[in-house]
């Protein structure tokens, strides 16, 4: 029931509340005395009058009857301060008739208006308040003196009462220390209250400020995620932008392999269609050698254009359907450098300038033109050796006819491990003869 001088519809309706709970605490208070009293009178065989059951079955149907007022319907602030006063009024005449029927005993007072003057103190505006414990004062103080003058008949609660009445020092000792505890609970709780209720402003300005910062921390978020999102579309147009030149240009280079490929068949037409044969075999037999795919493309590159360092070689010399003189072979051994040469300056991501050089290496060392040997010779070079012997002893030449794909086995076949590479012949042999490769 802590009132607040500028309530919004929220406070007031936390006020509402708060004024219900009190009501409840109220009637189990009060039934919890009454349960005391009949214990206290039929076991105890207490003189309690009858008349205080009255007062507290009164003061039980006042807390339903005003609880039920409370719940319907909407409360304006003033109304909730009036009910509250009503209350603590209420509750005093209660406890003053109590008080009386109990005998009047001096000390019980102070006990029972201390309850109303806590009340008022922790609940209410301090002039209320104020006003609710000087009442109680005279109350407390009006059933001593109009006892003490005989004005109203003692109710003999215990023997010794009215004994007591009869000592002036007494009585009067009695209310003003009765009274003096009666403020100091006030003040005390008052004070107490006071703190409490800074307490809880603070606790409300920290929570304001809690909640201001989650909103605001919520935004942020929200607004990171709007960023996110957008980077992550922009960073997908990108990608897809990307891949797409990726594909542009891997187009335009595939066209330019396939543009030289045909210049260096232009000028050799004895050879046409070499490399794309020996392409046809190197790939799957890449492929059978477990290589990657990455390896098997530079293969693939490197194999449609490992003859293009004949485009500078003599015309006379390719177009030649004679048996080479061995000048003419020393010339034609420059190929592969020529090659070499020609790509070496290009960043393909693949070796190719270096497959180009050395697929005439030898795995003996009797190759050209550096004379390299085993490991020294690329897996991709010694690959392309071995499809490029294949082909040529397999395919028609002016010089000769074609020698047939069993005779190019064989001849792979009796020189594995010293011209070609063991574990290329093998694979090259299993293609032919176990899965049925053949040229196109
Ligand atoms: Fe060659």
């Amino acid at each position: 029931m802590a009132l607040n001088q500028n309530p919004e519809t929220k406070e007031l309706d936390k006020l509402k509340a708060d004024t219900i709970n009190a009501f409840s605490l109220s009637k189990i208070t009060f039934l919890i005395f009454f349960i005391v009293a009949l214990v206290a009178k039929y076991i105890f065989r207490i003189n309690i009058y009858r008349e205080v059951f009255f007062l507290i079955l009164g003061w039980l149907a006042y807390c339903y009857l005003a609880q039920y007022i409370f719940l319907k319907g909407r409360m304006s602030l003033k109304k909730i301060k009036m009910a509250e006063f009503i209350n603590c009024i209420t509750c005093l005449l209660f406890t003053t008739g109590i008080f009386y029927y109990m005998g009047g005993i001096l000390w019980i007072g102070p006990i029972f208006f201390t309850f109303i003057i806590l009340y008022a103190s922790l609940l209410s505006f301090p002039r209320e308040a104020f006003i609710i414990v000087l009442i109680t004062f005279i109350c407390y103080s009006s059933v001593i003196f109009l006892q003490y003058l005989g004005l109203i008949p003692y109710k003999e609660f215990f023997k010794l009462t009215p004994y007591l009445y009869k000592d002036s020092q007494y009585v009067i000792i009695t209310i003003l220390v009765g009274g003096f505890i009666f403020f100091i609970f006030f003040l005390t709780g008052k004070n107490f209250s006071q703190r409490l209720k800074q307490k809880n402003t603070e606790l409300a300005q920290a929570k304001k400020g809690l909640e201001e910062w989650n909103i605001k921390l919520e935004e942020k978020v929200r607004l990171r995620t709007l960023e996110l999102i957008k980077l992550n579309e922009d960073l997908k147009q990108d990608m897809t932008k990307r891949k797409k030149a990726e594909e542009r240009l891997k187009k335009t280079m595939n066209a330019t392999i396939e543009t030289m490929s045909k210049m260096i068949e232009a000028k050799d037409p004895y050879t046409s269609g070499h490399q794309h044969r020996v392409c046809q075999l190197a790939v799957p037999l890449a492929r059978e050698l477990g290589l990657s795919e990455d390896k098997i493309e530079g293969i693939r590159i490197a194999s449609l254009i490992h003859d293009i360092g004949k485009i500078g070689l003599p015309a006379e010399i390719l177009s030649n359907p004679t048996k080479l003189t061995e000048i003419e072979f020393n010339l034609i051994k420059n190929h592969s450098q020529i090659g070499h040469d020609i790509f070496k300056s290009i960043d393909f991501s693949y070796p190719i300038a270096r497959i180009v050089l050395q697929h005439h290496e030898k795995m003996n060392g009797s190759g050209y033109p550096r004379g390299l040997e085993g490991d020294k010779i690329l897996l991709e070079a010694k690959i392309i050796c071995v499809a490029d012997v294949v082909e040529a002893m397999s395919s028609h030449r002016p010089y000769r006819p074609a020698l047939g794909i069993d005779k190019a086995l064989e001849e792979i076949s009796q020189k594995k491990g010293t011209l070609y590479d063991l574990e290329v012949v093998d694979a090259c042999l299993k293609l032919f003869k176990e899965k049925g490769f053949k040229f196109k």
